[in-house]
């Protein structure tokens, strides 16, 4: 008997050779079948008013505070790009402790929302992050008790009036990020009532208590003034059961669409959230994950173009059908 598999042809079987296919790119090209598509892509925009010159965001090279002007051309390119959504974050000039520039029908986000439903809204979806961060002086996601704790229950009444400004400004869709319990309902019966019932969610179901999100907050001018974002958001240190509950509970609520982020350092649960549901599953590829490759790549140790292909084929590889990446112009160019 032939010993150990090493010796190939002479050892006198057929040797199963799954190399026969990796000869050349032709023929890899040919057997692959984890694609990424430039439709499947989503490019984050943030939108800050009273500047006059797009604002660059340090911690994440590339990316900016756009103007009204600047944000339609970022609009644009990514449209000619083929990208198939954008999401939209506004930041206001001046924030309260209900953040009541989220769902004023002249605040940022509704006059840019209208700006992009205008110049590219036949070509690509036009989302809006439905959350309080951006606009609280606190920088938390929803309203606080006298104790300083977060009320669920009356935060969801500003989000369905958000919902309905960003709906009334034109938003394709809406997508609630601010892990409040009911959210999802709470936002579905204020777009019911208010005329927009084919507007539908992509709720931020299995959204965890991230460290990645750090640039994020530099960029949407969000970090919370005291505490951290534990008691609303999903451990990390929890298995894929509890994002599993919360996006049934976002199903049973009505979200048309489900989300799991962040996206690299959860690609287990976004494996599981794929296998159980039968909606659109996103996934985040957030502002950590972009930092991380940026500052990377810029010392010269990483193959920039590489690392960003590989991350995203991973991601579409554990079942995100749809990706929200900051890069999403620029790689829907080189798919094209
Ligand atoms: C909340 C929100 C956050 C991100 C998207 N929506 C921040 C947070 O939860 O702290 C993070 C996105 C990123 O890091 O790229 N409105």
């Amino acid at each position: 008997m032939p010993s150990g598999a090493a010796a190939g042809g002479a050892v006198g079987f057929p040797l199963a050779r799954p190399r026969r296919l990796r000869r050349g790119g032709a023929l890899r090209r040919l057997v692959s079948d984890v694609r990424l598509h430039p439709a499947d892509l989503v490019l984050p925009l943030f939108v800050k008013e009273g500047i006059d010159t797009p604002a660059p965001i340090p911690s994440m090279p590339g990316v900016v505070q756009h103007t009204r002007e600047s944000l339609r051309k970022a609009a644009v390119e990514a449209a000619r790009a083929g990208v198939g959504g954008l999401i939209l974050f506004g930041i206001p000039a001046d924030k309260d402790s209900r953040g009541s520039a989220a769902d004023d029908s002249s605040g940022i986000v509704q006059l840019a929302l209208a700006d992009l439903v205008s110049e590219v809204g036949d070509d690509l979806v036009i989302m809006t992050d439905l959350c309080l961060d951006e606009y609280t002086d606190h920088g938390h996601c929803g309203l606080l008790t006298d104790k300083g704790e977060v009320d669920n229950d009356a935060t969801l009444e500003r989000y369905g009036s958000i919902a309905l400004a960003q709906a009334r400004a034109g938003a394709h869709v809406v997508a609630p990020s601010g892990m409040m319990d009911g959210q999802v309902g709470a936002i579905r019966t204020a777009l019911d009532g208010g005329g927009f019932p084919d507007v539908p969610i992509l709720a931020y179901s299995a959204k965890y208590a991230s460290a990645f999100y750090g640039p994020f907050r530099d960029a949407a001018e969000c970090a919370p003034q005291f505490g951290d974002r534990a008691g609303y958001q999903q451990d990390p240190a929890r298995s894929a059961v509890e994002a599993l509950r919360e996006v049934t509970l976002d199903l049973a609520e009505g979200a048309d669409a489900v989300m799991v982020k962040p996206a690299l350092a959860y690609l287990d649960v976004l494996r599981v959230v794929a296998d159980a549901v039968d909606v659109p599953v996103a996934a985040y590829q957030v502002s950590g994950e972009y930092a991380m490759v940026e500052a990377a790549a810029a010392n010269g140790w990483i193959d920039r173009e590489r690392v960003i292909a590989e991350t995203l084929i991973a991601i579409r590889r554990a079942g995100a059908q749809i990706i929200l990446s900051y890069w999403a112009t620029e790689v829907a160019q080189r798919l094209r």
